[in-house]
C-alpha cells in the first residue's frame, strides 16, 4: 500500500503579522540620547522572530539579517514601533520584513526610521531545518512583497555561493602554500644533513 501524500499546510500573511512597541530609556542610548543601533537590531530580531514563529508554529533561528541602514536617529523618550510580517516562505526558511517607526510622545508625530529583512529557518530540537507552511499572499501589496522577497532570496543565494567559492579557493591556496613550505623545509633539512 502506498503512503498517503501529506499535504503541505498554508497560512496567510495576516495569521503571523506582529506589532510591538517599546519606550526608549536612557540605558538604550549613548551620551547624546541617540538609541544604539544594537538595541534596534535586537528589537527587530525579536519582533521578526515572533512573526516567523507564528508562521512556522515551531522554533526558528535567525539565519541572516540583510544590510540595515539607520537613516534617522531615534531618541530617548521616543516610542519605537515595530511592524513585522512574513514576506515569503521557502521550504524551511522565511523572509520577515520589519518596519520601524519612532513616535514622538509629545507631538504624536511618527517617523519611518528604517526597515530590515531577516531570514529565519524553522528547526527541530536538533537544529535540523524543518518544512514550514506555504505562505498565501492575499492583497496586491502582499503579492508585491512576496515577489520582491523571492528576488532578494535569489540574490542572497547567489552571494552565498560566490562567497563559498571564494572561501574554498582561499582554503585550497593555503593548503598548497602549506605543502610548498613543508617541501622547502624538508629540502633544507636534507641539505643540512648533507653537511
Ligand atoms: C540557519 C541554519 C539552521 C541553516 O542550516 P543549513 O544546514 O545551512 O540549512 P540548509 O542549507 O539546508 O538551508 C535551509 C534553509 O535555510 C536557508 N538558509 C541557510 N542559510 C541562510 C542564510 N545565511 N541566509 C538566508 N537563508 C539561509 C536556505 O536557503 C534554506 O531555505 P529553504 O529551505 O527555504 O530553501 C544553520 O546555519 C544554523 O543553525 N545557524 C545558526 C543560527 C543561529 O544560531 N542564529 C542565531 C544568531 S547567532
Amino acid at each position: 500500500m502506498t503512503e498517503p501524500v501529506s499535504k503541505r499546510s498554508s497560512r496567510t500573511v495576516c495569521e503571523s503579522r506582529h506589532e510591538t512597541s517599546q519606550l526608549m530609556m536612557p540605558q538604550d542610548a549613548n551620551n547624546l540620547g541617540h538609541v544604539f543601533g544594537g538595541v534596534m537590531l535586537a528589537m527587530m530580531d525579536k519582533a521578526a522572530a515572533v512573526a516567523a514563529f507564528r508562521h512556522a508554529r515551531r522554533a526558528c533561528v535567525t539565519a541572516s539579517i540583510d544590510r540595515v541602514d539607520f537613516r534617522e536617529p531615534i531618541h530617548v523618550g521616543d516610542l519605537v514601533v515595530m511592524k513585522a510580517s512574513v514576506n515569503f516562505a521557502g521550504r524551511t526558511s522565511m523572509e520577515v520584513g520589519v518596519r520601524v517607526e519612532a513616535e514622538d510622545m509629545i507631538s504624536g508625530l511618527r517617523r519611518h526610521t528604517n526597515s530590515a529583512y531577516l531570514t529565519f529557518v524553522s528547526v527541530d530540537r536538533n537544529g535540523r531545518p524543518m518544512e514550514v507552511a506555504e505562505l498565501v499572499p492575499e492583497t496586491a501589496e502582499q503579492k508585491r512583497r512576496y515577489a520582491a522577497a523571492q528576488e532578494r532570496r535569489r540574490r542572497r543565494l547567489e552571494e552565498r555561493n560566490e562567497e563559498e567559492a571564494v572561501q574554498a579557493s582561499a582554503a585550497a591556496d593555503e593548503a598548497a602554500e602549506a605543502g610548498r613550505s613543508r617541501s622547502r623545509a624538508g629540502a633544507a633539512e636534507s641539505d643540512c644533513n648533507d653537511c
